[in-house]
């Protein structure tokens, strides 16, 4: 009898910085569903927090999607902690969300801020798979924090790193890279930004007076992903959206930030708590091992 190996197993871990960590999940059908653009809802264990994480990349033939976090809170710290190579989620749901719309362009700038970097990824890939000329524009806060440019150059024609910095790259941010991007180009058919709401804002402000077609992909809280709680709402051109199912991607010149921000800073003060309360917990573990030995 051939023993299936187990869902959920992580089979691959790499850490990109002290906050960032990349995780590949075996996972067969989800890695033969996903299409660039989608999410996933993981849960690392039973009584976890359902998070929502982009799908950073997916191999069919490996059976494998991967994710990349940044440690920002309890769960997201938790599974830091914990999700080591040979370990499992309790639970992967998705693809959800509406997939990148990747065919028709002849010329696309994607651009990726910090940990926006991971999910431009697979959009620039399926790009270059359908014949598009990619400019790809990617930015961190510094050279002790890139990742995957090698990964970027085999897939776009032409890359601009850039870093807040300058210790790599362009000295300055992804949307110095874009204008760079748009002088050297003016057949640029659409813009692809994925970075903090902060970022894709000023994107969006970069390419409106060229009203040159952006896309953005929102980071609302996000609690079913299915449409029925309406956790994930969104403004976009007046009107509310649901991000989980009507998007995440919307039209950068139509969404409303200012909102967006405003929804995401809501629950900082109970954050902030189960944060401190998990940390706490973490000591008083580290405290009580000696005893019982
Ligand atoms: C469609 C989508 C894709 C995402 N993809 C990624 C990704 O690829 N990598 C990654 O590191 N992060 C991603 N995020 C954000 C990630 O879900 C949050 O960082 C995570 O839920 C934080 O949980 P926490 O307990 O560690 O932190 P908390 O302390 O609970 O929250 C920290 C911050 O994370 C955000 N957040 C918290 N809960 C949620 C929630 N249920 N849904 C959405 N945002 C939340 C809020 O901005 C909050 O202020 C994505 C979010 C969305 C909506
Ligand atoms: S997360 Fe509940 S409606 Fe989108």
């Amino acid at each position: 009898m051939i023993e299936e190996p187990p869902p959920f197993e992580i089979v691959r871990r790499e850490d990109f910085s002290d906050v960032t960590y990349l995780l590949e999940v075996r996972h067969p059908e989800m890695a033969r569903a996903a299409r660039p653009g989608q999410f996933v809802i993981v849960m690392s264990h039973e009584a976890g927090e359902r998070i929502p994480l982009t799908i950073a990349d997916f191999d069919r033939d490996r059976g494998t999607v991967t994710l990349v976090i940044q440690a920002v809170g309890k769960t997201t710290r938790e599974m830091q902690r914990d999700l080591v190579a040979g370990a499992r989620l309790h639970a992967l749901v998705g693809p959800m969300g509406e997939p990148s719309r990747l065919d028709g362009f002849r010329k696309v700038v994607v651009v990726g801020g910090g940990l926006g970097v991971a999910p431009t990824y697979p959009i620039a890939r399926g790009l270059k798979e359908r014949g598009a000329h990619v400019i790809g524009v990617i930015g961190f806060r510094s050279r002790d924090l890139v990742f995957w440019e090698e990964k970027f150059r085999a897939v776009c024609d032409e890359l601009i790193l850039c870093s807040d910095d300058g210790s790599v790259g362009i000295k300055g941010l992804v949307t110095l890279g874009l204008e760079q991007a748009m002088s050297a180009h003016s057949d640029i058919d659409e813009v692809v930004a994925i970075g903090p709401p902060i970022m894709m804002r000023a994107c969006a402000a970069t390419t409106r007076p060229k009203g040159l077609r952006t896309v953005v992909s929102l980071n609302p809280i996000m609690v079913d992903g299915t449409g029925m709680c309406g956790g994930c709402r969104v403004k976009v051109g007046g009107r509310i959206r649901f991000a989980c199912v009507e998007g995440p991607e919307f039209d950068a010149h139509q969404v409303d930030f200012d909102d967006l921000m405003f929804r995401l800073a809501r629950h900082r003060a109970a954050e902030k708590v189960a944060l401190e309360r998990w940390q706490q917990g973490c000591r008083l573990e580290a405290q009580a091992v000696p005893a019982r030995a």
